[in-house]
C-alpha cells in the first residue's frame, strides 16, 4: 500500500512562493498500475519524488506499506529506498562505461547478491534483450537503453517501481512496447508500478489515471483496461476493494496482494524534467 495523505510542496525563493503541490491524497494498493498524467509543470515529478522519498513534503505525509516516509531521517528513507523501491528515468541514466548486464547487475552487487549475473541475464533475456548482454548503452538503441533501464530497475524485485515519463525519449510505437512491458512486469512481479506519463493512450492502458492539474488533483478514476479487466491475476489473490476520495468523487480500486518484496537501489535523476 501507498498512501499520500494532503501532500503540499511549497518552495520559497526569497521574493517568490511557490506551491507545486496542493493537498494530494490517494492509496495505491500493492500490485496496482498506476498513471499520473498531467501537463508539464503541473508537478508530476515533483510528487514521483516525494512518493519515493526523494524529498520531502512542505505539509501532509507518504506512507509505503507501514512506514510514515516524512517521519524518517534521510538516512532512513535511502535505507527503506534501497530495500523496496526501483525507479526508472525519462533519460535512462545507464553507466556509459558498462555493459548491459553490468548495468543490471549493479543494485544486486550493492547487495552483495552472489547470483547476481544470471539474474540480471535472465531479466535482460526477459526484456527482449538476451542477444545485448555485453553491448554498451552507446551500442543499443533508445528503446533498448530503457529496457535495460527497467531490468535494472525490476532486478531486485522491489515492492514498488515508479517510473518517470519513461516514454518521453521513444517514438510511440516502443513507447508502447515500454508500457506493456511495465504491465508485464506489473503482473508477474506483484510490484505496484507507479507510472508518469503525459501520453494519455500510454495512460488508459493502466488500470488507473490520477490526474495533476497546477499541482492539485483534478481526476482519480479507473480506466477499466489493464490486468484485473479478465478476472485477476494468475497466482495473485484479488482481495479487497478500496475506497479512495478525490475531489469529493468515491472511485474503488482493486487490491492486488501478495507478490514480491525485496531491494532495488534509487538514485536521483540530475536531468530529470
Ligand atoms: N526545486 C525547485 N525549486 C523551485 N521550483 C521548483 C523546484 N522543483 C520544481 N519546481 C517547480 O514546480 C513546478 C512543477 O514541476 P515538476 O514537478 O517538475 O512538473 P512536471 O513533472 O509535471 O513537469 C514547476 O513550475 C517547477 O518549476
Ligand atoms: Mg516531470
Amino acid at each position: 500500500m501507498l498512501e499520500a495523505r494532503g501532500l503540499t510542496k511549497e518552495f520559497d525563493s526569497g521574493t517568490h512562493h511557490l506551491t507545486v503541490l496542493r493537498d494530494v491524497s490517494f492509496r495505491v494498493p500493492q500490485g496496482a498500475l498506476v498513471a499520473i498524467v498531467g501537463p508539464a509543470g503541473s508537478g508530476k515529478t515533483t510528487l514521483l519524488g516525494l512518493l519515493a522519498g526523494l524529498d520531502t513534503p512542505t505539509r501532509g505525509q507518504v506512507l509505503l506499506d507501514d512506514a510514515d516516509l516524512t517521519a524518517m531521517s534521510e538516512d532512513q528513507r535511502a535505507q527503506l529506498r534501497g530495500a523496496k523501491v526501483g525507479f526508472v528515468f525519462q533519460s535512462f541514466q545507464l553507466i556509459p562505461t558498462l555493459t548491459a548486464i553490468e548495468n543490471v547487475q549493479v543494485p544486486l552487487e550493492l547487495r552483495g547478491d552472489a547470483g547476481a549475473a544470471s539474474r540480471a541475464s535472465a531479466l535482460l533475456e526477459r526484456v527482449g534483450l538476451g542477444d545485448r548482454l555485453d553491448h554498451f548503452p552507446s551500442q543499443l538503441s533508445g528503446g533498448e537503453q530503457q529496457r535495460v533501464a527497467i531490468a535494472r530497475a525490476f532486478v531486485n524485485q522491489p515492492r514498488i517501481l515508479f517510473a518517470d515519463e519513461p516514454t518521453g525519449n521513444l517514438d510511440g510505437a516502443t513507447g508502447a512496447r515500454i508500457v506493456a512491458l511495465l504491465e508485464e512486469l506489473n503482473r508477474e512481479s506483484g510490484s505496484t508500478v507507479v507510472l508518469v506519463t503525459h501520453d494519455l493512450s500510454l495512460a488508459e492502458r493502466t488500470q488507473r489515471v490520477i490526474r495533476l492539474s497546477d499541482g492539485a488533483v483534478v481526476e482519480d478514476r479507473m480506466t477499466g483496461s489493464g490486468v484485473h479487466e479478465e478476472g485477476g491475476v494468475p497466482g495473485l489473490s484479488t482481495t479487497e476493494d478500496t475506497e479512495i476520495s478525490a475531489g469529493g468523487a468515491a472511485v474503488s480500486a482493486p487490491a492486488t496482494a501478495g507478490g514480491a518484496s525485496a531491494v532495488a537501489g534509487a538514485v536521483r535523476d540530475p536531468e530529470a524534467s
